[in-house]
C-alpha cells in the first residue's frame, strides 16, 4: 500500500503521516452527514489497522462555535470520538490576538446572537460588544431591524466607548446591519461608534475565513464569509472615495491556518510517542482532504503538504490530471483508502 511504502509498518508510525479532514462538502453537507463521512472516520479511528494510528485534525473554515461544541456535534454525527484538540475552526487561531486586546474594546461580528462574543471571551478577549450590542444602545445606527434588538441588563454607552479592532468571526446573520456598524467603527475617528469619519482606516481589521462559496444540503454551494468580505471592500471603497481597506485574513487558503493545525497534529502524535523527535515531526507526509480547489487545494499546496480533492462538496469535475491537486476522488473514503 502507499502509506506503507513510504512508512515502515511499526509502532512509531505514526510519526511520519497525519491527515487534516475538511468538514463541509468532506464529511457533511449542512444537516446531512455523508455515510462516506462516516466510513472516513471509522477507518482513521480503527486502532487494529495501520489508518487507525495517523494522528488527524478536523480543519474547517466553519465556526461560530466553540472547538468543543463542534468536536461533539462531529462525534455525534459521525459515530467516533473527536476531541477538541483534533478540531480547527476558522477562528481558532485567532486566539493569539487576546493577549493584544485582552482588556481593550473589540467588536466581534457573525454567527447567531452573541455566540461568538463568548468564544472570544473563551478565548481570552475581555472587553467585547457586536454589531447588535450598538443597534440596541442606539436603534437608528441601523433603523431597518423590526423589532430593533432589546436594549442589553447594563447598557452601555458607546459613544464614550471607543473599539481598538474589528474581529469577524463568523459568517454575517445581518449584512445590512454588519457592514453598517463595521463600516461605521471603521472610518471613525478613534474608533468611535458614530463619531465622525476619519479619512482612512482608524482600528485594525481581522476576519476570519475568505471562502466566497461553500456546500450545504443546497443543491448548489452558498455564499460564504467571503461573500461579505465582497460586500464590505466595495462598501469602503464606496463611502471613502477609494481609501485603502487593510485587514488580516485568517482561514484556509492561508499559512497561518497551516501551521496552527501542524502543532495540534504535533500534540496528537507526541501524545502517542513522547521522545519523538522534532526533526521527525517536520519530515511527516500530511495528506489534507477538502472539496474547495480556492482553499483546501490552494491552502495544502501552499504548506508542503499533500492535497487530495472531492467532488461531494464545492468542486464536482473531472479528474484533470493537470489540476494541482495530488488526486481526486469521488468522497472521502477512497481518498483516505488511497492514503493506505
Ligand atoms: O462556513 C463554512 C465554509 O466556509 C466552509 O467550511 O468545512 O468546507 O472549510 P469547510
Ligand atoms: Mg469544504
Amino acid at each position: 500500500s502507499r502509506l506503507l511504502q513510504t512508512h515502515a509498518a511499526s509502532a512509531r508510525w505514526h510519526l511520519d503521516a497525519a491527515v487534516a479532514l475538511d468538514i463541509d462538502g468532506v464529511l457533511v453537507r449542512g444537516a446531512q452527514t455523508l455515510d462516506e463521512g462516516r466510513r472516513a472516520l471509522r477507518m482513521l479511528s480503527d486502532g487494529s489497522s495501520a489508518l487507525g494510528r495517523i494522528p488527524f485534525v478536523l480543519l474547517t473554515n466553519g465556526g461560530g462555535v466553540s472547538e468543543a461544541a463542534k468536536a461533539a456535534d462531529l462525534s455525534r454525527r459521525l459515530g467516533v470520538p473527536i476531541s477538541p484538540r483534533q478540531v480547527v475552526l476558522a477562528h481558532s487561531p485567532m486566539q493569539a490576538l487576546a493577549a493584544r486586546y485582552a482588556a481593550r474594546h473589540v467588536l466581534v461580528v457573525g454567527g447567531a446572537g452573541r455566540r461568538c462574543a463568548e468564544i472570544a471571551r473563551a478565548y481570552g478577549f475581555g472587553n467585547v460588544s457586536t454589531p447588535d450590542d450598538v443597534v440596541a444602545w442606539r436603534p437608528a445606527a441601523w433603523p431597518f431591524m423590526a423589532p430593533p434588538p432589546a436594549p442589553p441588563a447594563r447598557p452601555r454607552d458607546y459613544a464614550a466607548d471607543p473599539f481598538h479592532a474589528v474581529l469577524v468571526f463568523h459568517d454575517s446573520f445581518d449584512f445590512g446591519r454588519d457592514l453598517q456598524i463595521v463600516t461605521d467603527v471603521l472610518r471613525a475617528r478613534g474608533g468611535v461608534a458614530g463619531g465622525a469619519p476619519a479619512s482612512r482606516q482608524s482600528v485594525p481589521l481581522y476576519m476570519s475565513n475568505a471562502d466566497l462559496i461553500f456546500a450545504n444540503d443546497f443543491a448548489q454551494p452558498r455564499l460564504g464569509q467571503g461573500a461579505f468580505h465582497v460586500c464590505l471592500r466595495a462598501m469602503w471603497a464606496a463611502l471613502t472615495a477609494g481609501a485603502p481597506l487593510e485587514y488580516t485574513c485568517f482561514g484556509k487558503p492561508f499559512r497561518v491556518q497551516y501551521d496552527f493545525a501542524e502543532r495540534l497534529l504535533d500534540r496528537l502524535a507526541l501524545d502517542a510517542a513522547p521522545a519523538a523527535a522534532p526533526a521527525r515531526l517536520r519530515a511527516r507526509r500530511i495528506y489534507a482532504i477538502g472539496d474547495n480547489p480556492a482553499a483546501d487545494i490552494a491552502g495544502a499546496n501552499g504548506a508542503g503538504w499533500t492535497s487530495l480533492l472531492v467532488r461531494t462538496g464545492v468542486f464536482s469535475g473531472a479528474n484533470d490530471p493537470t489540476h494541482p491537486a495530488a488526486a481526486v476522488f469521488d468522497h472521502v473514503a477512497d481518498a483516505v483508502e488511497w492514503i493506505i
